[in-house]
């Protein structure tokens, strides 16, 4: 392959992508907000729960900067959508495999848009006798936020309500693999 042939082949030097945050400043801001979980839950019951399929990079990062016992586990979740908008209804894909009772729970997102899944989920998770339930995510839209209000205890950075990729984000199933978050600047090109 010539080095033009590999670059057009590139993934993560893609001329489709604009980066918003690079893969050092997310290193940065992941172990500040690792540090403040491993202050916060001295002498708990750590349970930390990601959401598939997106947080998985995130979280994987996350938890090596959590200096405490703790376990993890997944969920995966459905969210229908009338159109473009969340409606709120979820359908659990695949369920936690213990249960969270007594346990400190903190449910790990890798973005945050108009917060109808991530209520929802707190909702569910309430019934089951956490002891406590906290929402870390990587990024957090604010500005779209016009259903419902979510608490987020740990955010990594707040950005504008652009569509953006990498570091576990996709879009249709695509660049999940990316070490930085980008926007797609054409999404036509997919
Ligand atoms: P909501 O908060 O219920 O609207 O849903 C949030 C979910 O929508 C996230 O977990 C992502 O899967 C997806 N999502 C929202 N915004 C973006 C984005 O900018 N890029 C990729 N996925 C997104
Ligand atoms: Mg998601």
């Amino acid at each position: 392959m010539s080095t033009q042939e590999a670059a057009a082949a590139s993934e993560f030097s893609n001329s489709n992508l604009e980066t918003m945050f690079t893969a050092e400043q997310i290193a940065d801001r992941v172990k500040v907000l690792g540090e403040e979980i491993t202050r916060d839950y001295q002498g708990k019951e750590l349970v930390l729960v990601g959401v598939l399929k997106g947080s998985c990079v995130f979280m994987s990062d996350l938890m090596r900067h959590i200096d405490l016992p703790m376990d993890i586990d997944f969920m995966s979740v459905a969210s229908y959508k009338d159109g473009t908008v969340s409606s709120g209804d979820i359908e659990i894909l695949k369920d936690l495999t213990k249960p969270i009772r007594g346990k400190d729970v903190i449910i790990v997102e890798d973005i945050i848009d108009t917060g109808l899944t991530l209520h929802r989920l707190v909702d569910i998770l309430g019934t089951r006798g956490a002891n406590s339930i906290r929402i870390a995510t990587l990024l957090d839209k604010p500005e779209p936020r016009v259903k419902k209000e979510v608490t987020v205890d740990y955010c990594g950075f707040e950005i504008p309500n652009r569509f953006v990729v990498g570091y576990g984000l996709d879009v249709a199933g695509r660049y999940r693999n990316l070490p930085f978050v980008a926007v797609v600047k054409d999404p036509d090109q997919l």
